[in-house]
Parts: structure tokens; C-alpha cells; sequence
């Protein structure tokens, strides 16, 4: 993992990076990652819940190493958490498809590249080595879905990740009022925007103007306006039981599950051939009624886990968050928009940065609590401090 020198006692939280994230990115690019749906209650209750999670030290251990490092389907990471998808990445921040997938393999940790994500995932795959998922949406036309699934797994992806819970568009209000349609209409506004914003623009001259590279040969005229057009028609509410185990059957590696709330859906996933769920509210960008992915966690893991991976994501901050979500029992975590901030704060090697944040947080919390491994920290009497 590359080691944080430089920027290191600036940015010692990633609300830290967040903060300078803001001051570099355009309007329209950061209103999309950082918004949620509706009030944004559910993308607070995420990172609130998490909060809350308290765990019990224990002492007299003597000299401890912590060993953060886990295996997942048979791979070995360094860390517990992965690359979250995020949508439009390299509109977010210029050529952070690329960045990503190259600080994954760096750092071994998952990235997991998305559908409309920038990038061609044949140029993705191979950066991330063994480091790459694919996150599928699932596509209505068959033929897309097994096109797509075929090119992923050429690019060198062995772990497809099935988006549960976008049944339909949100209405994500705070971007609307921004103004913000995604991908942006060159206007006026826009360019003021960026030209404000001098390191956005000069990667985006560097990166050239992102396209849905992975999508655009299944639309005639792949503009990204008129892809988003495909997006919204195309992978949205075509999810179905049925469709999901024929996904499974298709696919010859490990499925996940990615976004499912109740023990009932995480069940029937794993009977319709899924290896593995991701307990996830989509960072509380669909639904502002959903409960916070932490409390969904236990009921999960106690109906599911010990037979599959039970993974965990929304809200994850520090690496201590991360000990929270292992110890109520998840088996590994994911995080989104932190790396992404970690990119738009720093540039290419910032997502990097966050994970030897992660790495350092963790390890010092796992001195704290008494803990030598992931597996003991389960033992650290995890409760939810009253609200
Ligand atoms: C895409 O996954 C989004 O949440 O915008």
C-alpha cells in the first residue's frame, strides 16, 4: 500500500478531503456525488448509524499486530474495503476510471467498475488485475446483457456485482435544484463552472470529455445525453428473480448482490444462485425512507451469513467504521463516494491516500480494542448507543 507522506497531517479524516474535494470540483460534478434523495435523511442515517455503533476495548493483551489484511473469494486484499460503482466517475473527476482501477491493484484492493461508468472496461479489467468487479445494471435486452457480460469477463473481471436497488430513477431533489442534469447540457453555466475549477479542467483536457464508453455501441448516436436517455430506458426496472438467476447461470464466477435490505431478499438471492449480497441503501440515493445499511446488517447476517460473504456499504468513513461494520458481522466492506473524494481532493494518487487512511485508521483501532484479527473484533460487544 503506498504509504501517506506529503498531505498526510492536513487530511486526517476523509471530511477533511471531502472539504477540499468541494473547493475542486464543479458545481454540477460535485452536486452529483455528494447528493442524496429526497431530504437526504437516508444518506445521513447512514453515516449517523454508523456512529452510533460502539465497541468494548479490552486490555492486558500485550504487544499486538493487527493484521488487516482478509481473503474474498479467494483472493487475497490488504484491507477489508473495496472501490464502491460510482456512476460517471470521469465526469466526477477527469480519468478516475482509470486511477481507480490502477490504485486497486496497487493497493489490493477491489474496485468495482460500473456499467455507466467512463471508461471502456477493456481498458479498466486489465489495470485492476485481479483487483476488478463488474457492476452490472441490468441491461432489458438480452442480448446487451450477454454482450456486456462477455466483454467483462474478456477485460479480465471475475466478479460481477448485480445492482439490486435502482428499480426506477429517483428524483434526487437537491440536484434538480442545482440544476444539475447529469450528464450536464454544455451550457453557459457549466463552462463558468469548471473554468472556476482549474485542476478539473486541465485533467479534462488531458482526459478528453468523458463518454459511456462501455454502453455507447448499443445506441446509434452515442452522445451522452442521448446514453442517458438508454440508461434511463434501458437498465432500469428489469430486475426480476428470474432475471437474476439467469444472470447467475450466465456468469461463471462469483455474483453479488448488491443493495438488499431485508433477510427475506438476501435469502432468496443466495437461492437464485447469488454468492454473496451487499447490505446498501445505494448511499441513500433512492429511497430517504430507507433504514441506514447498518442497522440492516445483523438481521442479514444472522439469516445468511456463515454460508456466503455478507458485505457492507453506506457511510463508510474511517477505518473505524469499517471495525464497526466487521464486528455486527459483516465480512467485508465497501466505500463510494470516499474514495471519491479522496480523488477529487488529491488527484490521481487520492484514492490511494484514502486507503492508507483506512489502513492506518484501522490498525490503530484494532490496537485499541485488543484485536490481532478481523475475525475477533465480532468479540467486541457491538451495541447501538441509544439515538
Ligand atoms: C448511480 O449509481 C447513482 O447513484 O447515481
Amino acid at each position: 500500500m503506498s504509504s501517506v507522506r506529503g498531505p498526510s497531517l492536513r487530511y486526517q479524516t476523509v471530511d477533511d478531503l471531502r472539504r477540499r474535494a468541494r473547493r475542486r470540483t464543479p458545481l454540477f460534478a460535485w452536486e452529483y456525488l455528494d447528493s442524496g434523495e429526497g431530504d437526504e435523511r437516508a444518506s445521513a442515517r447512514n453515516i449517523e448509524s454508523l456512529q452510533r455503533v460502539l465497541l468494548m476495548p479490552r486490555f492486558l493483551k500485550g504487544e499486538l499486530e493487527p493484521d488487516v489484511g482478509t481473503e474474498l473469494f479467494g483472493v487475497r486484499c490488504s484491507l477489508p474495503v473495496g472501490i464502491a460503482p460510482v456512476g460517471l466517475t470521469g465526469l466526477i473527476w477527469p480519468g478516475a476510471d482509470i486511477a481507480l482501477a490502477e490504485t486497486a491493484a496497487r493497493c489490493r484492493i477491489p474496485y468495482v467498475a460500473s456499467t455507466v461508468n467512463t471508461a471502456d472496461i477493456s481498458d479498466v479489467g486489465p489495470r485492476a488485475g485481479d483487483m476488478g468487479w463488474f457492476q452490472l445494471y441490468p441491461p432489458r435486452d438480452v442480448a446487451v446483457r450477454e454482450d456486456l457480460l462477455g466483454r467483462a469477463q474478456q477485460a479480465g473481471f471475475h466478479i460481477l456485482v448485480v445492482t439490486a436497488d435502482v428499480p426506477a430513477r429517483a428524483r434526487r431533489e437537491r440536484q434538480t435544484r442545482k440544476r444539475v442534469s447529469m450528464p450536464p447540457r454544455i451550457t453557459p453555466r457549466h463552462v463558468t463552472q469548471a473554468a472556476l475549477r482549474p485542476a478539473w479542467t486541465l485533467g479534462l483536457l488531458r482526459n478528453g470529455l468523458p463518454r459511456f464508453h462501455t454502453l455507447e455501441r448499443y445506441v446509434d448516436r452515442a452522445t451522452l445525453r442521448e446514453l442517458a436517455g438508454f440508461v434511463g430506458a434501458s437498465l432500469g426496472g428489469t430486475l426480476s428473480w428470474d432475471y437474476l438467476a439467469e444472470t447467475c447461470e450466465l456468469w461463471p464466477g462469483p455474483v453479488v448482490v448488491k443493495g438488499i435490505l431485508h433477510p427475506d431478499d438476501a435469502e432468496r438471492c443466495i437461492d437464485s444462485g447469488a454468492n454473496a449480497v451487499v447490505v446498501s441503501n445505494h448511499g441513500g440515493r433512492q429511497l430517504d425512507a430507507a433504514p441506514a445499511a447498518i442497522e440492516a446488517l445483523s438481521p442479514i447476517v444472522e439469516r445468511i451469513g456463515g454460508r456466503v460473504p455478507v458485505l457492507f456499504d453506506g457511510g463508510v468513513r474511517s477505518g473505524l467504521d469499517i471495525a464497526r461494520a466487521l464486528a455486527l458481522g459483516a465480512d467485508f466492506t465497501l466505500a463510494g463516494r470516499a474514495f471519491m473524494y479522496g480523488l477529487c481532493a488529491l488527484g490521481a494518487g487520492g484514492a490511494g491516500f484514502v486507503a492508507s487512511m483506512f489502513e492506518q485508521q484501522l490498525t490503530t483501532v484494532m490496537h485499541q480494542l485488543g484485536c490481532e484479527r478481523l475475525d475477533q473484533l465480532g468479540d467486541r460487544d457491538p451495541r447501538f448507543a441509544s439515538a
